[in-house]
């Protein structure tokens, strides 16, 4: 007997239907993280260790959810994160993703491997909508090059580059589903001969190129005038570098911990970021982003106290679309937005400028 969708009450919710509905190796692809999955099942636990410090008699009775990110308009501080192989989970895959941001003014990040192709889910946008892309870089440059090219003629508003997945992550929820295949037109022409033996994350990912460095940056900011983002950065150091060499923003990010486990949280990454920036003067040079393990708006309002500019959020979306399509999504959505205005209400903060650090206790994180 599966909920109907008026009984999902919480992103969570979303996740047990999926789980009832969809194939095996679909859901073992979506769901899986890294070896043992401490890194994934820390990026929701992080958030526990950090306790609110609301303040009260604030005039909360009008809350503006609004923000921008990357100098772009939207109506709440998180963003759909790219996740391939959208048909995977629905027969139409990222543009049911595109239409539910669209209803939300919520952003889209459109991932390298979309099962749609990279046009229709630009195609499907509607009026101003702000997609960026997300960017696997190819062994082949010509190949990176064009992809990048095009996404700026398309109206793509910002470029993220994939930066933790140098080599795919062990999956072994997904090695062990026997993936048969639905591909992904952007890279699909690339390599026919792809080993689908080692799960779809493996199948799809041969073309990414390890060799990627700091040297490259350059070259992406000289092809494109898109801002750049780092997608995958998960220490101090790293986001000094991205400082220095001009990026626009980086995300604290381990990949919905499927990449490196027992790689640390974004929210405990960005706890020892901020101080640090703040410490150079850097804080307004670069944007912070993190995703991983966010389900509930108290999350994001947590991020924010922290200083990030907004949030990514993957999975919900993708489980929220498997088991009912737009209409999930759409729900997804509202449910977080409703959570948001009464959390900032109890918080006591009527705007996004209004959170800062001081309305959030980290001593948690740091007494491990
Ligand atoms: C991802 N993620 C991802 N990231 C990326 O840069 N390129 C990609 O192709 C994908 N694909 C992908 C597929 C699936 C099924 C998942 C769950 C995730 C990572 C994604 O952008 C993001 O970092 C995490 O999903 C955030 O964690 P949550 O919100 O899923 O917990």
């Amino acid at each position: 007997d599966m909920p109907i969708l008026e009984q999902c009450y919480n992103l969570v919710d979303f996740e047990a239907v999926a789980k009832q509905v969809m194939k095996r190796p679909a859901w073992a692809y979506y769901s899986s993280g890294a070896d043992d999955e401490i890194t994934m099942r820390e990026n929701h636990s992080a958030f526990h260790k950090i306790w609110f410090r609301p303040r009260i008699l604030i005039d909360v009775e009008h809350v503006d959810t609004s923000t921008t990110m990357l100098g772009d308009k939207c109506s709440i501080p998180f963003y759909v994160t790219a996740t391939a192989l959208g048909k995977l989970g629905n027969p139409e895959g990222e543009v049911v993703l595109t239409r539910a941001a669209a209803k939300h003014d919520v952003i889209q990040m459109i991932p390298t491997l979309a099962s749609c192709s990279f046009d229709e889910i630009v195609d499907a946008k509607q009026g101003d909508q702000v997609q960026w892309l997300q960017l696997y870089v190819n062994k082949n440059r010509d190949v990176t090059r064009r992809i990048v090219e095009h996404a700026e003629k398309r109206g793509c508003k910002g470029l993220f580059i994939t930066v933790d997945a140098p080599q795919l992550g062990r999956r072994e929820k997904d090695m062990r589903s026997k993936f048969d295949g639905i591909g992904s037109k952007v890279q699909d022409t690339e390599d026919d001969n792809v080993d689908r033996s080692q799960g779809a994350a493996r199948a799809i990912s041969s073309f990414i190129d390890p060799s990627l460095s700091w040297k490259d940056i350059p070259y992406f900011k000289s092809i494109t005038k898109m801002p750049i983002v780092l997608k995958g950065v998960q220490r101090v150091e790293d986001v000094l570098m991205a400082v220095e060499y001009g990026v626009a923003g980086v995300v604290l990010s381990n990949h919905g911990g499927r990449q490196l486990d027992t790689a640390p949280s974004g929210i405990e990454v960005l706890a020892e970021v901020m101080p640090e920036l703040r410490k150079r003067g850097l804080e307004n040079k670069i944007e912070i982003y993190i995703d991983g393990g966010i389900r509930r708006a108290t999350d994001i309002i947590k991020a924010l106290c922290l200083g990030a500019k907004g949030v990514g959020i993957g999975r919900p979306f993708l489980f929220a679309m498997s088991a009912y399509g737009e209409k999930g999504v759409n729900r997804a959505m509202q449910l977080l937005k409703d959570e948001f205005v009464m959390n900032m209400r109890l918080i006591g903060a009527n705007k996004v400028e209004d959170l800062n650090p001081s309305m959030v206790d980290t001593r948690g994180l740091f007494t491990h």
